[in-house]
């Protein structure tokens, strides 16, 4: 499928215009970014893992009625997507206690929690991404309650979902980020971006060793390693 022009330049991503009417070309990279851009790399492969460990997420989503962005992939880096206007609310969704929570709360690493608890940041890499409240997303018009709440549900039935998913195959959900966005082609709100090791949190069941992007962050070893165990066990393959 023919590329138009660049839309978009995210730190992972690269958004193009495609021939299809309101659908865009979503084009995954090798570039690694953690701590706000602080800490920056380029890992060949990348890019590749996670198209298609998000492909095979988002689709799973949509046969369970989650309505999302994704069209269909096209190719090991690219996917067809809806074009959304990203709603600029980061849907946190935690399990187990890790990364920000622990220092923002002092609450111990790997705790588990008595129920999930979703948390809201305002993506803005100016101000870094700071936690928000439901009222700061109401008063401030980012979305009606009604909105709110039903994003809200949305997480709750993706993390059961993922959870579940994951569980099957020996790796623990500990928290991820999601997007949600209005669609062009009808303003409806869906799940876009990506679901995929850079925006999860992966723990191995057994040994709690880490298979996603805090890799990366920590230096613990091959990121690619990593993201290539949770392909493997979730069964899929580059093709
Ligand atoms: P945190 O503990 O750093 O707040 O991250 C919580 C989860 O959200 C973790 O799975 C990583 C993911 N995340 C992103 O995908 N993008 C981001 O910009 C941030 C800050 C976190
Ligand atoms: N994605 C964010 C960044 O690039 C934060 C993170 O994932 O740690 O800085």
């Amino acid at each position: 499928m023919k590329k138009g022009k660049k839309l978009y330049e995210g730190k992972a991503k690269i958004l193009y215009a495609s021939p299809e009417k309101n659908l865009a070309i979503q084009h995954f990279k090798d570039d690694a970014t953690a701590f706000n851009n602080q800490k920056k790399a380029t890992i060949e492969g990348k890019g590749i893992l996670n198209n298609r460990i998000s492909e095979h997420i988002l689709s799973n989503l949509n046969q369970i009625g989650i309505k999302n962005h994704l069209v269909k992939r096209i190719n090991m880096r690219e996917q067809l997507v809806k074009i959304v206007e990203i709603i600029p609310i980061e849907f946190i969704v935690r399990n187990i206690a890790s990364g920000s929570l622990t220092k923002r709360l002092g609450i111990e690493e790997g705790t588990i929690l008595s129920r999930p608890l979703i948390e809201y940041c305002l993506k803005n890499d100016d101000l870094g991404d700071p936690l928000i409240s439901r009222e700061h997303i109401l008063t401030f018009d980012w979305l009606n309650i009604m909105e709110l709440d039903w994003i809200s549900e949305e997480c709750r039935r993706i993390n059961d979902f993922l959870q579940g998913m994951f569980r099957g195959v020996g790796i623990k959900l500990v928290d991820f980020k999601v997007e949600f966005g209005r669609s062009l082609q009808d303003d409806n709100i869906i799940l876009a971006d990506e679901i995929s090791p850079d925006t999860c949190r992966l723990w191995d069941s057994a040994t709690e060793k880490k298979l996603d992007k805090d890799i990366f962050r920590k230096n613990l070893g091959n990121l690619i390693d990593g993201y290539q165990e949770v392909l493997t066990r979730l069964g899929l393959q580059i093709n």
